[in-house]
């Protein structure tokens, strides 16, 4: 007999792409597209481009599309971009969708703050370093099979945000965005990790606290993250996009009931790496194959005692069940890891042992 390892579910018929796939039959003949699209999603991120629920998937995109035709005759632009949006991120090989989406938003005109790179020196070097990056990382999880959402704290104007949510589209990664900031800045510096570091007690590089003026959200004409909702929905289906606006201290109470696929950490300071990390812990959204992407883990000159690389070694040396290793760095300041849940090893060596003559 062959042993048999839990991975993460209690019911091993959600292993199967197929048990996903025919979940997801039950609710498009139910009438629910958005229910059958998160089944069909968790079929093609357990087996990449699992073909029955793809080829559902193409086929939903052809009645967006004819949606997206009528919108049109209607003169209606906004339902036009609207239903392109969603047939071009279930048929990521739909050309002509896509370059009609991009006239329509471009003929829109509108301000854009997710397309613009506010924290690194040359915008453009940073869009090949970090679109590379994030290709990679969801690369990764596409073909390996770690179903979850993409979870990133640190948003600021919600450039990464895009990189995440267009690579998800341009790979036919269903999965969601959750996407964790204040707002408004950075929290005041509650521990001495942080006020003792170069960054803050020496050249003290976040004296603006990464806020946005009130001048500047007035000209907006909207809140931030109003702003990069709107924006994304451009990208992804609004439904996929979730916005947690707070400080971590508050909005971690009580965080969603997801799985992490990738969780991307640019929020610079060591206490709120640490909030961050201790709350995906205890609220058990980490899973073994998970990828963590420092974005400042070179901060404080590259010193394990500060920052991001303190926070994350105290948080794998206070609980057993996640060890790391390193995937890969990326740019000049940044690292991923994956996590490796022990408890997936030990049961199957036991199983092994038990399955033994
Ligand atoms: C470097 S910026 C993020 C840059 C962003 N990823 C980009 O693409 O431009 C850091 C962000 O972390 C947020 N932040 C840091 N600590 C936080 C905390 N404890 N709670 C909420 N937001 C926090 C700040 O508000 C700020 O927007």
């Amino acid at each position: 007999m062959s042993p048999s390892i839990k991975h993460n579910t209690s019911n091993p018929e959600e292993l199967r792409a197929e048990y996903w796939y025919e979940r997801g039959m039950e609710a498009e003949v139910a009438g629910d597209n958005e229910l059958a699209l998160r089944h069909y999603g968790h079929a093609t991120r357990l087996i990449y481009r699992f073909d029955p629920a793809r080829q559902r998937c193409l086929a939903l995109a052809t009645q967006y599309k004819a949606a997206a035709a009528q919108a049109h005759e209607a003169g209606d632009v906004t339902a036009t971009r609207d239903w392109l949006v969603r047939a071009v991120e279930l048929d990521t090989e739909d050309g002509e969708g896509r370059q009609r989406l991009q006239a329509l938003i471009r003929a829109e005109g509108a301000r854009d703050l997710t397309a613009q790179c506010m924290t690194f020196y040359n915008p453009g070097r940073a869009r090949a370093v970090y679109s590379e990056a994030i290709l990679r990382v969801l690369e990764y999880v596409m073909l390996s099979g770690v179903v979850g959402e993409i979870l990133e704290f640190g948003v600021l104007g919600g450039w990464t945000s895009r990189l995440f949510s267009e690579t998800m589209r341009d790979l036919g990664m269903l999965s969601d965005i959750h996407l964790f900031d204040s707002f408004d800045g950075l929290p005041e510096y509650t521990s001495s990790v942080d006020r003792d570091s170069f960054e803050i007690a020496g050249r003290n590089i976040w004296r603006k606290r990464m806020r946005f003026s009130d001048d500047f959200v007035a000209e907006l004409g909207e809140s931030i993250d109003q702003h990069i909702y709107r924006r994304l929905s451009t990208v992804i289906r609004p439904e996929r996009i979730h916005m947690h606006r707070g400080f971590y201290a508050q909005t971690l109470q009580s965080p969603p009931a997801i799985k992490a696929a990738v969780v991307h950490i640019d929020c610079d300071l060591y206490q709120s790496t640490k909030e961050v990390l201790d709350s995906l812990f205890k609220n058990d959204i980490l899973q073994d194959g998970c990828v963590l992407m420092f974005d400042d883990w070179n901060c404080n000159k590259a010193n394990p005692y500060y920052g991001e690389r303190r926070a994350f070694r105290e948080f794998l040396e206070n609980q057993d069940i996640f060890e790391s290793s390193e995937f890969f760095s990326y740019g000049m300041n940044c690292a991923a890891f994956f996590l490796h849940d022990r408890r997936t090893a030990q049961e199957a060596f036991s199983a092994i042992e038990t399955s033994l003559p």
